[in-house]
């Protein structure tokens, strides 16, 4: 059978050519920030974890070190630890030190990634079971059944959950808790509203490096879909959206242009944007109201010093 080297061949590709048609035709124009974890957008990430302004990544890496005995002490002996969206499963270990877990579930959309912190981890735990589930946690999915019977953790760090607007983050809080059932415990890092003198830098850093993980987005249009694009005819914005209580990434055409793709034109006036991502900042209060809107009740929160990130346990109601 002959293969035409036709986008439409490759299911994945004209999904992401679809959603890209989507965005940039939609006023205010955006892109999905889920095409930013490339193998380069990934390592670009990496990059950013380890930045001096980027405080999320260390911070909760410090408060998941000093107090996860008593994060483990809120979890029923013998749980299934279950994390959303696993990537290297680094910040797992230290609650799989701290805690009593029977088995540990990481989901992700890699394979790649869920595999190698599977056998990372089976070396370093070899009597834990350890079951990988690759799939986009988003989406419908079910857990192992070799965990049935077990009670249930949750584990979703990173405040991964500020990428969804307070309205869809309830929804995905709502499925977890049915997913996992009455009684499972949550445990949720969620990035705190702070002052824009400490969040601009955290997502505009003197390096440039989350331009570049930003930008990445339009050299995955150049390269992966065909665009006709001048990727620096745009620039880098990170915004504080005050009302919204979001940090907004953009990316601002420099100049008049046109990015053509998937037999689209999209046209832009300078100073025009693509909006990227949101990662959205809760008070302590108003992330509660939400988890229990989403029927999850709050047990306990553990915040740094400095009253940067915080780290919940929730209770599934
Ligand atoms: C991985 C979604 C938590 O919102 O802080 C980092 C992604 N974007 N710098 C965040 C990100 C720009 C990050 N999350």
């Amino acid at each position: 059978m002959v293969r035409f080297p036709d986008l439409a061949f490759d299911a994945a590709l004209s999904e992401f050519a679809e959603d890209v048609v989507a965005g940039l035709s939609a006023q205010p124009r955006t892109l999905p920030c889920k095409y930013f974890y490339d193998a380069r957008g990934s390592d670009l990430f990496e990059a950013i974890t380890d930045l001096p302004e980027y405080y999320p990544t260390r911070t909760e890496i410090g408060i998941l070190h000093d107090r996860a005995r008593d994060i483990c002490a809120q979890l029923a002996p013998g749980s299934a630890l279950i994390e959303y969206g696993s990537g290297s499963s680094i910040k797992t270990e230290i609650l799989l030190v701290a805690g009593d877990f029977a088995a540990y579930a990481p989901i992700d959309i890699s394979p790649s990634a869920v595999d190698g912190a599977a056998r990372r981890l089976r070396r370093r735990f070899p009597d834990l079971h350890i079951e990988p589930v690759v799939a986009d946690f988003i989406g419908d999915f079910s857990l192992p059944a070799s965990l049935d019977g077990l009670p249930r953790a949750g584990f979703f760090p990173g405040s991964t959950i500020g990428n969804f607007a307070p309205a869809d983050a309830r929804a995905l809080l709502r499925r977890m808790a049915r997913q996992l059932g009455p009684g499972a415990k949550l445990i949720i890092g969620v990035d705190l509203r702070k002052s824009p003198d400490i969040l601009i830098p955290a997502y505009d850093d003197a390096q440039g490096v989350t331009a570049a993980f930003n930008k990445n987005l339009l050299v995955r249009l150049r390269d992966e879909l065909g665009a006709e694009i001048d990727v620096d005819g745009f620039r880098h914005r990170a915004v504080w959206n005050a009302r919204d209580s979001r940090i907004e990434m953009h990316l601002e055409a420099t100049c008049p242009q046109t990015i053509r793709v998937a037999g689209h034109d999209v046209a832009f006036e300078a100073g025009e944007t693509i909006h990227t991502e949101n990662s959205c900042k809760y008070g302590i209060a108003d992330f509660e109201e939400i988890a229990r809107a989403a029927g999850w009740r709050a047990l306990e929160t553990f915040v740094d010093a400095g009253n940067l990130f915080s780290v919940r346990v929730l209770e599934a109601q």
